[in-house]
């Protein structure tokens, strides 16, 4: 299909985005997409920012970490699901806390945050491209920072999309991007499902509850039937395990939400440590990055399934 000459004119090409001619000029100057000077666009170039089925097929994969509870390992799993990823594929870790944990441990000053690449209520964007910084190879970070906060009251429909779009142009670069979400439900998480294509929960299994779960699939629910139908739960992953009695039954109010994985991620003070110590999980304690390659190897396969 890409392999084809036709060439699109503005208003095939906006009807091939399935946008209104408006609409889809201010996004193909705004992307840059090959022909927006001409107004002559390639079916391959349309389909790798649009893919008349709303960016299903990109080789890219957008994995939102979310559970609106805090402490659950949400940014602990974010951060060394990417490092493990990172060591086989091009990796982006989106801060999407305005708490910006995963951004502290690696940015000691202010930098431009993703909140600068939103155009919230009008304000002045810049690209995405512009604030991306390298933690290591094939492992890249879009810093959040408090004002991330701001962003609470949906003005127009639109405010529901802004992440998804301000990834759009590099969305293509990376193979899997990973989003950390804040701990609440909202506009900020919203935002975060409508990007996604797949959902990751982490739950502490020393403390958790089955009801903040439910409020949590409700969400999911609501998301996948109203805005993102190609959203897809890929599961529940157990943090902090320490090799629980009662984890059989723990599993099992899990289940009647969310497919549980088999990967358990273990309770180590190597944790901690080397968020303490600002460092990358690899430089402080091998074998326990080895429990989130095992993650990473169970992401890979159920994101497989569900794209099979
Ligand atoms: N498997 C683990 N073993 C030990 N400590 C952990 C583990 N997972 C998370 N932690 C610690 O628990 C705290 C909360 O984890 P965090 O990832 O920040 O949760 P969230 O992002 O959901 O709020 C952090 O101090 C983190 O270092
Ligand atoms: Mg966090």
């Amino acid at each position: 299909m890409s392999g084809s000459n036709k060439e699109y004119s503005w208003e095939e090409a906006a009807s091939f985005a399935k946008l209104s001619l408006e609409k889809f000029k201010e996004k193909a100057e705004g992307l840059k997409i090959p022909g927006w000077k001409t107004g002559k666009f390639k079916l391959g170039n349309l389909e790798k920012y649009f893919n008349g089925s709303d960016g299903e097929d990109f080789d890219s994969h957008i994995i939102a970490i979310s559970n609106q509870k805090g402490g659950e390992g949400k940014t602990t799993i974010s951060l060394y699901l990417a490092e493990a990823l990172s060591q086989d594929h091009k990796v982006l870790l989106v801060d999407w806390d305005p708490q910006a944990n995963a951004t502290q441990l690696f940015l000691k000053e202010d930098a431009p945050s993703v909140m600068e690449c939103l155009g919230y209520r009008g304000r002045k964007k810049i690209s995405i491209k512009n604030i991306i910084y390298n933690i290591s190879t094939n492992f890249d970070l879009v810093p959040s920072a408090l004002e991330l906060a701001n962003l609470t009251t949906p003005y127009e429909r639109d405010d529901f999309e802004l992440l998804k779009e301000a990834l759009l142009p590099i969305r293509s670069e990376y193979e899997y991007i990973i989003i950390d979400c804040p701990p609440s439900l909202g506009l900020i998480l919203e935002n975060a499902l409508l990007s996604a294509d797949f959902i990751l929960v982490p739950i502490q299994t020393r403390a958790f509850s089955l009801q903040g779960i439910k409020d949590l699939h409700e969400t999911i629910t609501k998301i996948q039937k109203k805005a993102n139908p190609r959203l897809k739960l890929l599961g529940a992953i157990l943090n902090q395990y320490e090799g629980q009695k009662a984890l059989s039954g723990l599993a099992e109010g899990i289940k009647k939400y969310f497919p549980v994985f088999e990967t358990v991620i273990y309770r180590r003070e190597s944790i901690p440590q080397a968020q303490a110590k600002m460092s990358l999980l690899s430089k402080i304690d091998n074998a326990t990055l080895k429990n989130f390659k095992e993650l990473a190897s169970e992401v890979k396969g159920r994101i497989h399934v569900e794209k099979n």
